[in-house]
């Protein structure tokens, strides 16, 4: 596939996300939480999540309706995830997306409950009175629900938060960045797969591709903290050494991180092979660009 085979094909899915997200967070919501739910997950962010869904479910010839759902669903997660790292409690970022975080601009309490309200809509979203077969509805929230929960990202971000200032081993580490951050990750190539017709081998390879660049991403987040600037990533950058953080740049050095990042993107490519399935080229596409990134 060619980068711009690839960019057309991501520009005209990001269309479609957009618009469904618009129409699907609601501008009218009690007290201005909708207001500030919309700011949170609108008009921003790089929409890595629903861009891995709508490649898995292209790789397995996926319902679009079902794809399109569980991709909203799981950038509501994630943008929920993100409010709530950046509050005062966890992380304490005043930018986000370019942006003042949502507790900077609506407060602390608004941007607790949108998160609350996001999560909740993710679920939603996922169960529409028509359009998605009850069976895959069920399919899908279970596996977002399984990567957002206590085994997964919440259960990640504690382990982050419980690690402030200590010195991990690297598998401590791996286990923390597989939770906080693989598991949405890899939930969402395995949410797309599930919108089409897999084999226990395909779905094994799959699950093992969104691993690795699930992984990989956390990695490279890592790497980008201490050699970007802030306008650059549309956050606060050298946020982790100033909150005494743990990282694959703290634990074992710049250099071995960048060389395990790229073993990683090998290790999801060799997967995607293993799959068999005939076209994984977006897949294929999404891991170099996890790797490769700048922001
Ligand atoms: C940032 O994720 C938080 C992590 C899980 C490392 P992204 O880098 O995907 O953030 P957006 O969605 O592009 O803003
Ligand atoms: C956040 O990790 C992972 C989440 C579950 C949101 P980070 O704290 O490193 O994310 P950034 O760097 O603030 O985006
Ligand atoms: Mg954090
Ligand atoms: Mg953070
Ligand atoms: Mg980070």
């Amino acid at each position: 596939m060619s980068l711009i085979e690839f960019d057309e094909w991501a520009r005209a899915e990001l269309e479609s996300v957009e618009a469904a997200l618009s129409r699907w967070v609601p501008a009218e919501a009690p007290a201005g939480l909708g207001q500030t739910m919309r700011y949170g997950v609108l008009d921003g962010g790089k929409r890595l999540r629903p861009l891995l869904v709508l490649a898995a479910a292209r790789a397995v010839d996926g319902q679009c309706e079902a794809a399109l759902r569980a991709a909203c669903a799981v950038e509501l997660i994630h943008a929920y995830s993100l409010i709530h790292d950046d509050m005062p409690c966890m992380d304490n970022d005043v930018l986000r997306r370019g942006k003042p975080t949502v507790h900077v601009q609506y407060g602390e309490a608004q941007a607790m409950l949108a998160g609350d309200a996001m999560q909740a809509l993710a679920f939603e979203v996922l169960t529409p009175d028509a359009g998605v077969e009850p069976a895959l509805q069920a399919r899908l929230c279970s596996l977002l629900a399984r990567s957002a929960g206590h085994a997964g990202m919440a259960g990640g971000q504690a382990i982050d938060l419980a690690s402030i200032g200590a010195t991990l081993d690297e598998r401590t580490l791996r286990d923390m960045h597989h939770r906080k951050t693989g598991a949405l990750l890899q939930a969402s190539v395995l949410m797309g797969a599930a919108c089409g017709r897999t084999n226990p081998v395909a779905w094994q390879a799959l699950a093992e591709y969104g691993d690795a660049l699930g992984l990989a991403f956390q990695v490279v987040d890592d790497i980008l903290d201490v050699t970007q600037a802030s306008e650059t990533l549309g956050k606060t950058a050298g946020k982790d050494m100033d909150n005494n953080k743990p990282t694959y740049v703290s634990v074992l050095g710049l250099e071995p991180a960048r060389r395990h990042a790229a073993q990683l993107r090998d290790q999801a490519h060799a997967a995607l092979v293993r799959s068999g399935l005939p076209s994984t080229g977006l897949l294929g596409m999404l891991a170099d660009k996890v790797v490769e990134r700048d922001s």
